[in-house]
């Protein structure tokens, strides 16, 4: 069953949590995902910003394919040198070459052992955020995730969180004054939330703020990171750096891996953290091939590149409120409700769109190696429908 805003109700032995388009992706290439009648559809979406160098990369395929040939999986009870040059590379592109890497599955896991690891680390429990906020579904990511909805009555009585106003630094130094907080956790952007980043003046108060209190400043760059935004990181725009850096999407393009980085100050002891598949061979030369890919192909720089080029035409569409973001990570905001565009996009125009808890805004998360010929369509597509 179809419901009128396209979304396919789920009749099926699925528990019936995700509203569905009524399309079913068969196979993929680069930026393009074709249905099971080899439809094609141009993916602006990127299966919610994962796919970072694109579907079906065959540098990709190859490393993943090779790798499942030799072992695809042991626990972290050995040695594997293949995590080693994971993180020697991961470290040296981001440029965080004194932090260490740790190994986990998704987002909210990253997020969750680094709120731990700050816990760990100062001895304080109290944690500030920011108003909205999305940080992940398990109890500690949860909780510091600004939508009070999603918490089942288990979640209620966790540790003690403030709530901020992106950018206003005064309630940020009243909330850090007692130096009773462990941990300051941000969004390099926020996705879910719609968009909204703190500025580059903000982040640098927030670093320097987190300095004298002694808490630890934790980024989450889930989906903000590599390379999303025209940095490694979307916080090296504001040029500081961060204790604490939590990352998944586009890390694996597709493969679940996350990881967290860990400034040099923060002491490992063994059984502090854990997981059976974090870092797994397959994990692993599957990020391996993301991070090779990057460097090949200068993504970075190609984002910086499309984006410039997606920014001018966008800003010529003059019922586009506001654009929001930075490189490929983009929110197009109108007056008005976008559900009904972003059908029209999919089922007229075949292009993928992502929504976000902002009713009115459109979000853009293509793969990073989409070109300015191939995102051409979508700047058609908008202009024929918003005339
Ligand atoms: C900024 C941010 N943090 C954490 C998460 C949670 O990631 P996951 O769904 O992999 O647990 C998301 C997911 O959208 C996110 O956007």
């Amino acid at each position: 069953m179809t419901t009128l805003s396209g979304l396919k109700k789920q009749e099926s032995g699925l528990f019936d949590v995700y509203p569905r388009f009524d399309v079913t992706p068969a196979r993929a290439e680069g930026v393009y995902v074709f249905d099971q009648n080899e439809k094609k559809y141009l993916d602006l979406y990127g299966g919610h910003g994962v796919i970072s160098i694109g579907h079906s990369h065959p540098e990709y395929i190859a490393q993943i394919s090779h790798q499942l040939k030799q072992i695809g999986f042991y626990s972290n009870s050995v040695m594997m040198p293949i995590q080693e040059e994971f993180a020697e590379k991961l470290t040296a592109l981001s440029g965080y070459t004194d932090h260490q890497l740790f190994f986990c599955n998704s987002g909210a896991e990253a997020n969750e052992n680094g709120l731990k690891l700050a816990s760990f680390h100062t001895g304080k429990t109290k944690v500030i955020a920011f108003k909205g906020s999305f940080h992940g579904r398990t109890a500690a990511a949860l909780n510091v995730t600004d939508n009070s909805r999603l918490s089942a009555p288990i979640n209620k009585n966790n540790f003690d969180v403030v709530f901020l106003e992106l950018n206003d630094e005064a309630a940020l130094a009243e909330a850090l004054k007692n130096k009773d907080v462990c941990a300051v956790i941000v969004e390099g952007i926020q996705g879910v939330g719609g968009l909204d980043a703190p500025s580059d003046d903000f982040l640098s108060f927030v670093s320097q703020a987190c300095k004298e209190h002694e808490a630890l400043l934790i980024l989450d760059e889930v989906q903000s990171g590599y390379g999303r935004t025209g940095r490694f990181f979307a916080h090296q725009h504001a040029n500081v750096s961060a204790d604490i850096i939590c990352m998944a999407k586009g890390m694996g393009n597709g493969f679940p891996i996350g990881g967290v980085l860990i400034a040099p100050h923060i002491n490992a002891t063994p059984g502090m953290l854990g997981t059976t598949f974090g870092g797994n061979h397959l994990a692993c030369a599957a990020g391996i091939a993301v991070l090779d890919t990057l460097k090949k192909e200068s993504l970075i720089e190609n984002v910086a590149h499309v984006s410039d080029f997606l920014i001018s035409e966008l800003k010529t569409i003059t019922s586009i409120k506001e654009i929001k973001g930075r490189g490929l990570m983009l929110g197009v905001e109108f007056d008005y409700p976008v559900k009904e565009l972003r059908s029209k996009l999919l089922y007229d125009f075949q292009i993928f769109t992502g929504g976000s808890a902002n009713p009115n805004l459109l979000r853009i998360l293509p793969p990073l190696n989409i070109t300015i010929e191939e995102i051409t369509p979508f700047v058609q597509a908008l202009k024929k429908v918003l005339k």
